[in-house]
């Protein structure tokens, strides 16, 4: 009898084990299938625990009329969290990212670049409209322990752009580890006179990126989550966790940078309060626009001003991970708080009977990774050849997947999307832009600032795994077709 009894409960405790091991896979698979963020939230109604770092500016010397700059990029250490050196990648001094190079329209700059990693890398100035040479595209290599020159004159308007490697296969790495950093550049334009505009102090960069770290507090890369963007779960805003600021309590200007490797963000602001962008990748927009969000896909940049002249507080949210920066308004910094100007610049709209050629992109996988009108980037064959001075359509186009799609060199403008004119926020110069599957853009881009038969540009995913494994492809800019 009791050895029934004992028989019987064995076997409904090992149901229960396999009804519970079952339960598991479930949960395990579901989570895979329908849920692949994995951010780890933070709550925005306890204060933020650490003070946000900013990215030095890296000041130029002057040899005969040329802004020189220099960058070294090595293996560095990071305290992400307090006692614990994360091994990442630096420019300079920073122990991750680098700093801020501040160039000026119509200034002729070189940047050295050397590298100390024992990898090769390469610097890509993104967004930047520079002869192809200066590009820093996968071409460019710098080898360990060599310098590279960047020499170029600054011709475009003022805007926030950013500087990255771009390595074939290692772009994401690399930029995982904390190869970045950021390039403003400034002009005379005067309407953003009044503008917020103190580096640091009501000019803030925000480089947001997602990380994941080992028990050992190493960095976690993975490239690829079968073919899906990978997702991480710590927010890091200019390498800090859970960042907060002390800014004047008036208008603060915030220079938002996607550095992520997959992940979109989608901003918002506490307490309902909205936001107003002032600039898109490529410059100011024509006029303030107010937002209630914002979303900012790899790559793309935006600036925004928010006012903190009636609050005390400000938090700048994303959809995933809460607070990304919790802004605390201190009334003895001095504030700006001339209202916006109504007017920050005058883009005119490229008229499509300009156009001297059409091109079409289809997005798509190919073998086991990504590729462009169905091949993978191959360094020794150019893609397209543009005409310099041609006015160009391009229909990007996704069979498969989301993607960013991104063009060296140039800044162009959104014709349509799915058919319909573009929003207000799409209205100004760019040069990412994210797209969904089945979505169909049309874009405009003039090609007549600089021409080289010998070397290409890149335009890509902006994925960095989709780069990486193969969707990006080369075109060159030619005087003589
Ligand atoms: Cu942000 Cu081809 O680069
Ligand atoms: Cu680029
Ligand atoms: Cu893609």
């Amino acid at each position: 009898m009791l050895r029934q009894k004992l028989a019987q409960l064995r076997q409904r405790l090992l149901a229960a084990i396999g009804l519970g091991i079952l339960a598991t896979a479930i949960i395990l698979v579901a989570d895979y299938l329908f849920n692949d963020d994995p951010a780890v939230r933070i709550p925005a109604d306890r204060p933020a625990t650490r003070l946000l770092a900013i990215p030095p500016l890296l000041e130029p010397t002057d040899e005969d009329g040329v802004a020189r700059y220099h960058l070294d990029l090595h293996a560095a250490s990071h305290n992400f969290l307090p006692d614990r050196a994360t091994p990442t990648f630096a420019y300079n001094q920073t122990s991750i990212l680098g700093p801020t190079l501040r160039l000026r329209q119509g200034d002729r700059i070189a940047i050295d670049v050397t590298n100390h990693l024992d990898e090769d890398t390469t610097t890509h100035w993104h967004g930047a409209d520079l002869p192809a040479a200066a590009d820093g595209g996968a071409h460019s290599l710098i080898h360990p322990g060599q310098t590279w020159t960047a020499e170029f004159d600054v011709i475009q308007e003022a805007a926030t752009l950013w500087y990255h490697p771009h390595v074939k296969y290692h772009t994401a790495e690399q930029v995982y580890r904390g190869a970045a950093g950021l390039m403003i550049i400034d002009d005379d334009n005067p309407s953003a006179r009044s503008l917020p505009s103190t580096y640091g102090v009501d000019d803030i960069p925000l480089i947001l990126q997602d990380k994941d770290f080992t028990k050992t507090s190493e960095l976690d890369f993975t490239l690829t989550n079968y073919g899906k963007g990978y997702y991480y779960p710590t927010l890091t805003a200019n390498g800090t966790i859970d960042p907060y600021l002390s800014v004047p309590a008036g208008l603060v200007r915030l220079r938002l940078l996607n550095g992520s490797q997959a992940r979109l963000y989608h901003f918002s602001l506490d307490a309902g309060k909205t936001m107003t962008k002032i600039a898109s990748e490529g410059g100011y927009l024509n006029r303030p626009l107010e937002l209630e969000r914002l979303t900012l896909s790899p790559g793309d940049r935006a600036e925004i001003v928010v006012d903190l002249s009636d609050v005390d507080r400000l938090v700048l949210l994303d959809d995933s991970f809460g607070r990304v920066l919790e802004l605390r308004a201190d009334p003895t910094l001095v504030a700006v708080t001339t209202p916006l100007p109504d007017r920050l610049n005058d883009i005119e709209r490229i008229d499509p009977s300009e156009v001297d050629r059409s091109r079409e992109f289809v997005f798509d996988s190919v073998g086991k990774g990504w590729g462009i009108n169905g091949k993978q980037m191959e360094m020794a064959r150019i893609d397209d050849t543009i005409r310099f001075g041609d006015t160009e359509r391009w229909t990007l186009q996704s069979v498969s997947g989301w993607h960013v799609f991104h063009v060296h060199q140039t800044q162009f403008q959104v014709l349509s999307r799915n058919g319909q004119p573009p929003e207000p926020a799409d209205r100004g110069w760019e040069d990412t832009i994210f797209f969904k599957n089945r979505n169909k853009i049309e874009i405009l881009a003039r090609f007549d600032t600089y021409a080289n038969p010998e070397i290409p540009y890149m335009l890509h995913c902006h994925i960095l795994d989709h780069e990486d494994t193969g969707m990006m492809s080369q075109f060159e800019i030619v005087k003589d077709l």
